[in-house]
């Protein structure tokens, strides 16, 4: 095993890898979705099971210990099952982030897989605002198969991004939301992307958002994990928890443990970088692996992708360089 591969200039060992099955959704949540047509990728460049397959034990070998299966969609996928089937014999944590909307459709495979953890993007408890969100009309079973997952036993973490006139009235309904379930809300500060029509003054910062929580509520902070990307708080007496996810206000890249890869096999170091390195062709090529992989670790920036500024308010959206969050996979 050649684990140096994956440390990088700073010294960042990366042992967590986020694979995008697809970039196709069943949602058109606006922040996500660039305007104008959505141009899906083609059924060829998409990495097969197989490829999925190989690169996941790929970088297992190299000390990855942690996947988290991402799109667009992931459950949209049609060989969803098979590549999770597969993916579950590799010595790693599994874990997913998804609508919520399949879950139904797939829940034996997910029980079967050993996936203990999943992560519910919903970023609003009220349907009519999920409606305008989303464009669909599937909040109930959203819903549903929440409480369907919270029943298997499993830990269930829900994102919601925070858009300062959005979340505003939502705050309150989340945190009910954790009074008498084991449920994990995080709201994720609204970070900009190609396309999504971020602006500085759309973001509400965790700061602010915990002061209109603590007028509220007895709060009282918890432990993070390492490498959490999460600020955890808990309402005494509450049985779930809730998070802020401080992407714009205070970043935490200099415990980044994460590395990417896109639906169509491009490896990128960083959610905001705009370079590249195209391991899926290389493989296709039969090209070696191990060098493209250093060369994309060596080259990450020490933050933000090297091109946000860390003081939100000053970020250009149109100055940045980057694929959409649908063709990134979060
Ligand atoms: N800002 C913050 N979070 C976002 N997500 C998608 N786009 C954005 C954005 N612009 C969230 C999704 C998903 C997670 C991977 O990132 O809701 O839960
Ligand atoms: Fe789909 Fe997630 Fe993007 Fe919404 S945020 S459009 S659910 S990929």
């Amino acid at each position: 095993m050649n684990s140096q591969l994956l440390i990088d200039r700073f010294g960042r060992f990366h042992d967590y890898l986020r694979i995008s099955l697809t970039d196709s959704c069943n949602f058109r949540c606006f922040y996500c979705m660039p305007d104008g047509p959505l141009n899906a990728l083609p059924s060829q460049k998409l990495m097969s099971p197989n490829e999925i397959f190989h690169f996941a034990k790929f970088f297992s070998d190299l000390g990855v210990k942690k996947i988290r299966l991402t799109g667009g969609e992931p459950l949209v996928r049609k060989e969803f099952s098979h590549i999770l089937e597969m993916l579950a014999q590799l010595p790693v944590e599994l874990t997913l982030t998804t609508n919520g909307v399949l879950i139904d459709k797939h829940i034996d495979t997910l029980r079967k897989s050993g996936i203990q953890s999943i992560n519910i993007s919903l970023d609003s408890l009220n349907p009519e605002t999920f409606f305008k969100i989303t464009k669909r009309d599937d909040f109930d079973r959203v819903m549903k198969n929440i409480e369907m997952l919270i029943d298997c036993g499993m830990h269930i973490k829900i994102n919601a991004v925070a858009m300062r006139e959005l979340i505003e009235h939502e705050l309150i309904d989340f945190i009910e939301f954790t009074r008498d379930k084991p449920v994990h809300v995080r709201f994720i500060e609204f970070m900009p992307f190609s396309g999504n029509n971020w602006s500085s003054n759309k973001v509400i910062s965790a700061d602010q958002m915990m002061k209109l929580v603590g007028s509220e509520y007895d709060v009282v902070k918890l432990r993070d994990k390492p490498h959490s990307t999460a600020k955890k708080y808990k309402v005494v007496g509450y049985e779930g928890t809730l998070a802020f996810i401080t992407t714009m206000s205070e970043h935490f890249c200099g415990d980044c443990n994460r590395l990417r890869l896109t639906a169509d096999g491009k490896l990128k170091n960083c959610l905001f970088g705009k370079e590249e390195w195209d391991l899926l062709t290389a493989y296709r090529n039969n090209s070696d692996l191990m060098s493209i992989v250093e060369k994309c670790v060596e080259a990450k920036f020490d933050k933000l992708g090297g091109q946000l500024n860390p003081d939100f308010e000053k970020i250009d959206l149109d100055a940045i360089d980057n694929r959409s969050m649908i063709k990134i996979g979060g």
